[in-house]
């Protein structure tokens, strides 16, 4: 089946639309949906995210009528989702035909340590906090906010890592909070006929989480791989990896709840 020209007119909510692989995402939205269509940006950074919005009210899509709004919330923070929901509720509209949920923002955790390091059980539950918790009850909230009803489509993206299936070692935070967030989607996915869920795994990226991989893990040969990536050109720009993404959204043939890699694509 060909794929569709667009995602609809759509309310896309994105998570960690500050930098990296979520600004690069949001970017490629703007060219894909309808006009009418409201993104939602999501981060803790608010000028990053200001400069974001003013970028996209200035270009083609925002001036045939694409609607940006900032939410700077920390989403690890119950008032953080609780600002996610009532700045979508407040920018939708009746038109909409597709909800989307980019659930993006994550963090690495502290991979300078091995796992015998982590005796404190308040670290290990503030990383998984903003890591499974947040990403859970970000999607159950969007969910209930915009149920199932005749005429809308929903989507709800988790945008994990080969680390959800393969242990590195010094990473067991990472590799910990990504599996666990992947089994969460898979749950849903078999809970819910109606909905489309994708675990989008989208590869090395050159970006502030790969520079931190490279310089503070603690294995040394995990580190080696990760500044080997790097001077041998092989982190992939968030651009080619998004494209990879939209690809996926816009043919949607995937399987609800699957773990798709940028390499598969
Ligand atoms: N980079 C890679 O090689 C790679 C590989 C596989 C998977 N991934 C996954 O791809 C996704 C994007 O990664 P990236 O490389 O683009 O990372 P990044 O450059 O570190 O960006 C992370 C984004 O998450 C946001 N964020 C972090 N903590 C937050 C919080 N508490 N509340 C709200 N937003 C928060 C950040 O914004 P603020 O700081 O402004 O809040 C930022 O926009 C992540 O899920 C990552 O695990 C990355």
């Amino acid at each position: 089946m060909a794929p569709a020209a667009d995602l609809g007119r759509v309310l896309c909510i994105i998570t960690g639309a500050s930098r990296g692989f979520g600004r690069a995402a949001v970017k490629e939205l703007a060219r894909l949906v309808r006009p009418g269509s409201v993104l939602v940006l999501v981060a803790r950074s608010g000028e990053d995210l200001l400069t974001l919005q003013a970028e996209l009210t200035q270009s083609e899509p925002g001036r045939t009528g694409l609607k940006v709004e900032v939410v700077v919330a920390d989403v690890g923070q119950t008032e953080g989702l609780e600002n996610i929901i009532r700045t979508s509720k407040k920018a939708s509209n009746e038109d909409l035909d597709h909800v989307i949920l980019i659930n993006n923002a994550a963090s690495l955790g502290d991979v300078s340590r091995y796992t015998k390091s982590f005796t404190e059980m308040s670290e290990v539950d503030s990383y998984l906090s903003l890591n499974v918790s947040s990403a859970l009850c970000l999607t159950a909230r969007v969910l209930q906010a915009f149920p199932q009803r005749p005429g809308r489509r929903r989507t709800v993206v988790n945008v994990t890592s080969l680390c959800a299936l393969q242990p590195f070692c010094s990473w067991v935070l990472y590799c910990t909070g990504k599996a666990a967030r992947e089994m969460m989607f898979r749950v849903l996915a078999e809970e819910e006929p109606d909905l489309r869920v994708l675990n989008y795994s989208p590869g090395p990226l050159d970006t502030n989480m790969q520079v931190e991989a490279r310089s503070k893990t603690a294995d040394p040969h995990m580190k080696k791989t990760f500044s080997d990536m790097f001077s041998g050109g092989q982190l992939l720009t968030c651009e080619a990896s998004c494209s990879k993404l939209m690809k996926i959204l816009l043919e949607d043939t995937f399987t609800s709840g699957t773990h798709i890699d940028v390499f598969d694509v």
